[in-house]
């Protein structure tokens, strides 16, 4: 259930790799290369690990207009150079939708590297960005979006999880995922089922994205939030309390989210402010790894 795989080489380095690609989420090409960049790193910060090289993998119309190409590769390009990262070559497909991203390799300590499957009972569990994107992305492709509402989501989508996963290395995170395709509670299943745990989630804590909500009650969520809440729900206790929406939300699927770091309490204050000094987007204490209950997680009002 990890990120990243990891290879180890010698007794202090192991490779990371991992490869994320998708079709265009915004409308501007250039902003689409940045996200997608972005969303192909994380998997690698995820695991406390460095990206290094990366390889562009593209899928394109051949006789479609080659300056929005272009345009694709220079996001990609400019968003891997802010993250240190070197696009080494590539390989590129004709197809009728385009799809861009990377295959990205990495090293990390192989004892040092933080995995999904270690969260301890007790732990807090911190979110450093706000959730909404699949509900503003959507919205936005059926004019739906005010501007400044789907500008905020795309600042989001377009922040690298470096600086968080750096910050976690240093306070010592238990285990880490980011949260992309599955939603919160998706990628939040994950961790605890890898873990052999469960989870407590206070809805109010959880960072969200302004204008999410507004478009949430418009009946606005993508396909495969609806498809996400369905697979999670019969691991999910909730109070009858919690709206429909608010279950939506938690299991809306993200491009380019935060991570969600497990953190014993003791570190806790530290990862906060460490976080905050960093400049991360959020530093949101969302909820606790408990002991294994009936319910994978609990989400509470
Ligand atoms: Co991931
Ligand atoms: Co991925």
């Amino acid at each position: 259930m990890d990120d990243a795989a990891i290879f180890r080489i010698s007794d202090d380095i192991a490779i990371v790799q991992t490869v994320d690609f998708f079709p265009p989420i915004v409308d501007d090409p250039y902003k689409f290369g940045e996200i997608a960049v972005a969303n192909a790193l994380s998997d690698v910060y995820t695991m406390g690990g460095h990206p290094l090289t990366a390889l562009n993998i593209l899928c394109y119309p051949v006789d479609a207009n080659r300056d929005v190409l272009t345009q694709i590769l220079l996001g990609g390009y400019s968003k891997a150079n802010e993250a240190g990262v070197l696009i080494v070559g590539g390989h590129t497909v004709d197809d009728a939708e385009p799809k861009y991203g990377l295959s990205v390799t990495g090293i990390v300590h192989p004892k040092k590297f933080v995995a999904i499957s270690e969260a301890q009972p007790g732990d807090s569990l911190v979110l450093t960005k706000p959730i909404g994107t699949g509900v503003i992305t959507t919205a936005a492709k059926n004019d739906l979006a005010d501007e400044i509402v789907l500008q905020q989501a795309i600042e989001s989508m377009l922040q690298l999880n470096q600086a968080s996963s750096e910050v976690m290395m240093q306070v010592g995170a238990t285990a880490c995922t980011d949260i992309t395709g599955f939603g919160l509670l998706g990628h939040l299943l994950n961790m605890v089922r890898a873990s052999n745990v469960s989870a407590k989630i206070n809805l109010p804590q959880v960072p969200i994205l302004p204008g999410t909500l507004d478009l949430l009650n418009q009946g606005v969520a993508p396909g495969g939030t609806h498809r996400n809440l369905s697979a999670i729900e019969s691991n999910v206790s909730w109070t009858s309390d919690i709206s429909l929406e608010d279950r939506l939300l938690l299991c809306d699927a993200q491009t380019s989210g935060g991570l969600l770091i497990s953190i014993p309490k003791n570190q806790l204050p530290e990862l906060i402010s460490k976080l905050e000094q960093a400049g991360v987007a959020e530093q949101a204490i969302i909820g606790e790894i408990t002991e294994k209950q009936a319910s994978a997680i609990t989400v509470t009002l």
